[in-house]
């Protein structure tokens, strides 16, 4: 009895309770984290061009968006911040009250039991672009981690519940681990954007973050779309370094690789659907091209079901509120 005609697999898709019996997977706003964009001043309110439903907001309107996510029951938001003045060096990411640090500040004030997230990288505060120390045109991985550690300390002590470091130097987990573990901070978890790809999919973020490389880019650092084992010893290293969670980024044309690290490794495994991806599925939206909301759920289900547990969108106050 394997075969047709004992064998009938529409058995059990023609009644609709019977299809949400034998579904294997199910997205929940408890699966999502939202990213913001955090930027200095007083009542801005950006729209994105590439990327229609998100802002760059001011500290002021942050109470609202809050208050909107936490009733949505999306349990976390990522914070990505613009700030006022960048440097060779990055200072605004470290600093005790740049715009991360303060903004952490009013969204433990409005909601204390949301989930905050930070991104740990420089390329949002340098003035050239670059997620690391420039020496002569070259990266300096080393200078960059004592800097990498140095924004982590700020925001544990602002009061991040966890941070993600996503600058994609080596040994950035460890250098993190051990300043938080020697400032006391052993509890606070690490989330590490661990294969992240030097991805043309991270256009529309750029925009938003103001964060594109002045001169060259990102392939001496982030890892080449071609690779799949280069991104499982990424993991490895990640996880011998302390990571507690590990990341894929993006994720819709890397579900092949989400897929092998859910079967090999047992830490939680987040996804992140990245600007790009998100920018077109509204672009073809927006011209009535696709049905959105289908394609959007469709798209995220993936992600899920190739292994993701936590999947970080642009998606997820949309998502909250067509799952209702
Ligand atoms: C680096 C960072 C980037 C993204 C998240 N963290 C951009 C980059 O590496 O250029 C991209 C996220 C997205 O495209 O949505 N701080």
């Amino acid at each position: 009895m394997v075969a047709f005609p004992e064998v009938r697999l529409r058995r059990l898709r023609n009644l609709d309770p019977i299809r949400i019996l034998v579904r294997e997977t199910e997205l929940s706003a408890k699966d999502f984290i939202y990213p913001l964009f955090i930027t200095e001043g007083e009542g801005v309110r950006n729209e994105i061009g590439p990327m229609p439903t998100c802002y760059q907001l001011s500290l002021d309107y942050l109470p609202q968006e809050i208050s909107e996510i936490v009733s949505l029951g999306i349990p976390g938001v990522l914070l990505f911040g613009i700030p006022k003045c960048k440097d060779p060096l990055g200072t605004g990411a470290y600093e005790e009250t740049g715009i991360i640090q303060d903004a952490i500040k009013v969204i433990k004030k409005e909601a204390p039991g949301l989930l905050v997230i930070t991104d740990v990288c420089l390329c949002e505060y340098t003035d050239h672009g670059h997620c690391g120390v420039l020496d002569n045109g070259r990266i300096d991985n080393d200078k960059t981690l004592e800097l990498l550690a140095r924004t982590s300390l700020s925001h544990a002590v602002a009061g991040a519940d966890l941070v993600a470091p996503s600058a994609m130097m080596d040994g950035q987990v460890k250098a993190i681990r051990t300043i938080l573990d020697y400032n006391e901070f052993q509890d606070l978890p690490i989330m590490a954007y661990s294969a992240k790809y030097a991805s043309a999919f991270y256009g529309p973020f750029r925009v938003a973050a103001e964060s594109t490389p002045q001169v060259g880019d990102r392939r001496s650092y982030q890892m080449d779309p071609a690779n799949w084992r280069m991104a499982i010893r990424e993991i490895e290293t990640d996880i011998h370094e302390g990571a507690d969670i590990v990341m894929v980024k993006p994720a819709l044309a890397y579900l092949d690789i989400i897929s092998k690290v859910r079967e090999r490794f047992h830490h939680p495994l987040a996804a992140y659907n990245v600007s790009g991806e998100f920018s077109m599925v509204k672009a073809a939206g927006k011209n009535g091209w696709i049905d959105e909301q289908r394609i959007t759920m469709e798209l995220l289900t993936a992600i899920k079901r190739a292994g993701a547990d936590i999947i970080i969108s642009y998606h997820a106050k949309e998502v909250a509120r067509w799952l209702g």
